[in-house]
């Protein structure tokens, strides 16, 4: 990918969105914003602390299982610095996952005391998930939903139309996620989602993508990454991105007639055995110290 490679998103559909969106916020009492945790800057909305005003926010740094964890505690301080929780979580096994009605109590406990003092007995909290394609909006809400949705079309106060699914005796989200575009016009960050797999790779040149890989392995390689390769880790450091790309081409016998070393595939596989995990946990984004 180059510089003109940008991330298409129409600006029509991004008006509907907010606008939904804000539509939403009155139904709810916490915006859950999900996130990479491998690229928690490049996978946020730029937009989304204006869209949601002051709505508070659990921010769930999901696909954990796949980061640093050193880089994952840095981000949790980064949000809890800011006043905003956020938790580390992986969707795909529900790791983490049990921490999250806990937290949705604790950021609305002075809410809860209010409506409880008013006499409502049991109050219910509602959330509403968001995020960019890609991050495990559908896995979330797959893991936390319990079987069938919530009735609630005979509640007063809830629009009819609306569907929410039970999470808890207490908690419900709303069904339907906000699909959000990341930041546009920012190549890194249209990197960083190509390299995660968020982006299709169909739009992208494989070959340049995967050399701007490389040049993150050759400044901070990992045991897992010169293993997988055979590499002495130090050796790596000395290598220029293509050259790198090519022994590795090289060393998997990727070749085409003539003895050429097929760089396509071995660009292929570069980047498929690190979205797989296969070169450790790899966070690209820290928060600023
Ligand atoms: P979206 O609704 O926000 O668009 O995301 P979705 O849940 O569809 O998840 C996108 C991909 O990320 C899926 O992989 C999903 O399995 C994976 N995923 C979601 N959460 C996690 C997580 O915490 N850890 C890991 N490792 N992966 C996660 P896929 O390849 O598209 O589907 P599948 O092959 O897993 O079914």
């Amino acid at each position: 990918m180059n510089s003109n490679q940008k991330i298409q998103w129409f600006p029509g559909h991004m008006t509907k969105t907010k606008r939904k969106i804000q539509a939403s916020l009155k139904l709810i009492d916490v915006v859950v914003e999900i996130i990479d945790a491998r690229i928690p800057i490049s996978s946020s909305n730029p937009d989304l602390a204006e869209i949601i005003e002051n709505k508070p926010k659990l921010v769930l740094l999901n696909k954990c299982d796949k980061a640093n964890k050193t880089a994952n505690k840095k981000w949790i301080d980064y949000y809890s610095k800011k006043g905003i929780k956020a938790l580390a979580v992986d969707c795909k096994s529900g790791k983490g996952l049990n921490r999250f009605v806990p937290a949705v109590r604790e950021i609305l406990s002075d809410k809860f005391e209010i409506q409880k003092n008013k006499g409502i007995k049991n109050p219910i909290l509602r959330v509403m998930i968001v995020g960019i394609p890609n991050v495990g909006k559908s896995s979330f809400i797959n893991r936390v939903s319990k079987q069938s949705r919530a009735k609630v079309e005979d509640r007063p106060g809830v629009t009819r139309g609306n569907q929410w699914y039970t999470i808890s005796n207490d908690l419900e989200m709303l069904d339907t996620p906000g699909v959000l575009w990341p930041k546009f016009d920012d190549e890194t960050v249209g990197l960083h989602l190509a390299f995660t797999g968020a982006v299709k790779d169909q739009i992208m040149d494989i070959e340049l993508l995967a050399v701007d890989f490389l040049k993150a392995m050759i400044i901070e390689p990992t045991p897992e990454f010169a293993a997988r390769f055979k590499f002495d880790i130090n050796e790596i450091k000395g290598y220029e991105p293509y050259e790198l790309l090519k022994l590795i081409g090289k060393k998997r016998g990727m070749l085409i007639s003539g003895g050429e070393i097929d760089t396509e595939r071995a660009a292929n596989l570069v980047l498929g055995e690190y979205r797989e995990g296969k070169f450790g946990n790899i966070t690209l984004e820290f928060p600023e110290e």
